[in-house]
């Protein structure tokens, strides 16, 4: 899908940023050039870049449940 019209830039291009380590819309724009004409796509690429970036780190969950645990204890 065609995230970005302006730059021709779709989700999947915003995922393999997102595996290579793009961190922020800010390194998004840099490496693909997103939401840096008109704009319009920049709260939909970062959304993307969330769920990419939200996926590929599976451990972050069970430490917080670990940190809630320890907390509550
Ligand atoms: S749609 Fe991305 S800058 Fe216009």
């Amino acid at each position: 899908m065609i995230v970005c019209v302006c730059r021709r830039v779709s989700d999947q291009q915003i995922r393999q940023a997102a595996a290579e380590g793009a961190v922020s819309l800010e390194c998004l724009q840099f490496e693909l050039g997103v939401a840096t004409q008109c704009g319009r796509c920049a709260d939909c690429a970062s959304r993307i870049l969330g769920d990419a970036r939200a996926a590929s780190a599976p451990s972050s969950l069970p430490m917080a449940h670990l940190q809630r645990a320890e907390q509550a204890a």
